[in-house]
């Protein structure tokens, strides 16, 4: 494990707690002065919330390999260093990318990094506080933050448009359980796909026998519930959201398996029915 991610590690298993560590990673490190073309940061350096040490090439392959970005994406990378996500993300992967940074001369350097890997028609470096920059634009967000910051974001992140892709190298988010995990080396990451709220009382439409009543219970990607009619009432198996995708299945009492995949638009979901060869389409609706 490299030094720098073994003293990060160190501030997080010792319970230190982020001003504390800031103020460690300060006293530690000469903070460079210069503004000029010969700015060189120091990794370690104290940031606003969290100190500067860069992701390895490999792990960052390995996190936007797993977010699929493609030249169809828009990447915001929160808290972006010397630019190497950001530069990462267009150089191989043809995205769109963002990267923002409180500290004014970091960014200038990133913005010559960026130049100098000749992807100045891709990546933009912006000079703010992911805390204010508005980032509801991207379709994949990367992060090497601290927990709480993490925790922080995780309102804002969930509230993104569903199936916005996130991966955070070192930490997670809590009690929302990720996706996939991702591994390089000794580096971890997390991969989690923002989830519709989808949770409540709905109508299923266009199934034999009348519309079934649907009620859903939601924890972020988990989904649980029950369809029911006429004082019958099915358990929903293996139901899985996906950003805006939803699958499940149930079983009706002639023993049919019948599996419901579909897409919800913001307001309803449609999709199929599939059940012995047979599909049919089902519209749910709020009551
Ligand atoms: C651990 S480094 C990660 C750099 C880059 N994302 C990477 O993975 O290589 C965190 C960066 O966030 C910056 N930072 C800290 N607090 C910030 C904030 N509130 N807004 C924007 N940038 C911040 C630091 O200056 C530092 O460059």
């Amino acid at each position: 494990m490299k030094l720098s991610h073994v003293f990060l590690s160190l501030l997080l298993t010792s319970g230190l707690n982020l001003a504390y560590a800031t103020t460690l990673a300060a006293t530690n490190t000469a903070a460079p002065q210069a503004t000029a073309a010969d700015y060189k940061p120091v990794q370690g350096q104290a940031g606003k919330d969290v100190i500067w040490i860069p992701t390895p090439e490999g792990l960052i392959d390995k996190m936007l390999s797993t977010a699929k970005v493609s030249s169809q994406d828009k990447v915001f990378d929160l808290g972006a260093g010397d630019g190497i996500i950001a530069i990462t993300a267009a150089r191989k992967y043809g995205a769109q990318s963002v990267g923002i940074e409180f500290n004014p001369d970091m960014a200038q350097f990133a913005r010559r990094k960026v130049a100098e890997a000749g992807v100045a028609d891709k990546v933009k470096i912006i000079t703010g506080d992911i805390f204010q920059e508005d980032f509801s634009s991207a379709t994949v967000v990367t992060l090497y933050l601290m927990p709480q910051l993490n925790l922080k974001l995780r309102p804002i992140l969930l509230k993104m448009k569903p199936g916005t892709r996130v991966v955070s190298h070192a930490f997670n988010m809590g009690d929302w359980e990720p996706d996939e995990r991702i591994a390089d080396q000794h580096a971890r990451a997390y991969f989690w796909v923002v989830p519709a709220q989808i949770e409540g009382a709905w109508v299923v439409s266009g199934l034999d026998g009348g519309p079934m009543r649907l009620n859903l219970s939601q924890s972020y990607q988990q989904i649980g519930g029950t369809l029911s009619r006429g004082g019958q009432s099915f358990a929903l198996l293996g139901a899985r959201l996906s950003g805006d995708e939803l699958k499940f299945q149930f079983v009706t009492p002639d023993k049919k398996v019948n599996t419901f995949s579909g897409r919800w638009d913001g307001q309803r979901l449609t999709g199929t029915v599939d059940s012995d060869y047979r599909q049919t389409l089902v519209e749910i609706t709020r009551p």
